[in-house]
């Protein structure tokens, strides 16, 4: 006799159910170029991935894929054991606002007419749409509580802001969809140095406090090191090297790996694999800013940053909260 089998629809994986996210045999081409060629990786839940690689090496083009902006030509992503790259019209959505985005420049991704009260409101009223107003303000206030900004930041707008208080609030309008992954895209090298080791803080707290998944896109090792728990080594739009951050950063398999590391500069290279002294996994306070000095351009991955900001590429947070809907 066949017992009854529950239906299960075929966006469902069911091999993936306990991870946050997982990418398999990923390909995503522009034309005949494949950007994204045969990637895979998992996320567990309330775990900080970090893909590094060059400028042009295909993070960009993964990270909009895992946010369901591009469609991949194969292969899959499942979010909590459903698939994205199958799902159309509202479980799209749906799905779409469970992962949500911080940018790289957050003066390009918040609108410059709206107040940050606004700012953090519109999200809200998608993801709570049943909260009254009362209770939506009193939302707006926690959740800038939660990115370190005071209710006297309610009525500015993002001129009035510096930099990383820009970057909060567009991690307090990530937060307000109540995400189950962030995808942090260059999240701090449009940042003043001295606010970059902040923003990395609040970002290692968040995840704490929250645990949240982060899926970080960098060409900053230092960043990579205050942040990953395992690190994805991305190359030519292929993964060529995985494993624990220490690992890869300490004991790297790949030649290419290898060559990243070696074109970090002198102080930075020896902060980022210099294991005890450096304090490597228990950053010490202040520990932020060494990696980012530490981070300086890299000649392989110099431009990285200057290429990733391209504003037209990434319309603006707003709308990527837009897209969500
Ligand atoms: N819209 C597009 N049309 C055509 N080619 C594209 C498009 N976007 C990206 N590419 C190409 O795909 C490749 C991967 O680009 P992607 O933006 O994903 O790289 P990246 O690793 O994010 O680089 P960076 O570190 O500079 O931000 C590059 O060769 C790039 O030129
Ligand atoms: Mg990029």
């Amino acid at each position: 006799m066949i017992p009854d089998t529950p239906h299960i629809p075929d966006t469902v994986d069911v091999s993936s159910a306990s991870d946050v996210l997982r990418v398999q045999d990923l390909v995503v081409t522009y034309g005949r170029h494949r950007a994204v060629d045969g990637v895979g990786f998992r996320i567990a839940p309330g775990e900080s991935y970090a893909v590094v690689g060059e400028s042009g090496c295909g993070k960009t083009t993964l990270a909009r894929t895992v946010l369901g902006l591009l469609r991949p030509v194969a292969g899959e992503v499942a979010l909590e054991g459903v698939r994205l790259d199958r799902a159309r019209g509202r479980d799209l959505r749906a799905l779409r606002r469970r992962v949500q985005i911080v940018f790289q420049n957050p003066f390009a991704a918040l609108d410059p007419r709206m107040t940050v009260a606004r700012l953090v409101d519109e999200p809200l009223r998608l993801a709570q749409p049943d909260l009254t107003a009362a209770g939506r303000a009193e939302a707006v206030s926690a959740l800038l509580a939660s990115v370190g900004l005071a209710d006297r930041f309610l009525g500015r707008r993002p001129h009035e802001l510096s930099g990383g208080q820009c970057q909060r609030v567009a991690i307090a309008r990530a937060l307000a969809m109540d995400p189950v992954l962030l995808v942090l895209d260059e999240p701090t090298s449009a940042l003043d140095v001295s606010v970059q080791a902040q923003v990395l803080n609040l970002l290692a707290d968040l995840r704490q406090r929250q645990g949240l998944a982060y899926l970080l896109i960098s060409h900053d090792l230092g960043v990579v090191r205050r942040l990953a728990d395992r690190i994805g080594v991305m190359h030519a739009g292929r993964l060529v090297e995985e494993g624990p951050a220490q690992q890869v950063l300490h004991a790297p398999s790949a030649d290419y790996t290898r060559a990243l590391i070696a074109a970090v500069p002198g102080r930075g290279r020896a902060a980022l694999v210099g294991g005890a002294e450096a304090g490597a996994g228990a950053p010490a306070p202040g520990g932020g800013a060494r990696a980012d000095r530490a981070a300086g351009p890299a000649p392989a991955l110099a431009s990285a940053s200057s290429a990733a900001t391209a504003p037209a590429s990434e319309p603006s947070a707003p709308s990527s909260t837009g897209s969500s809907q």
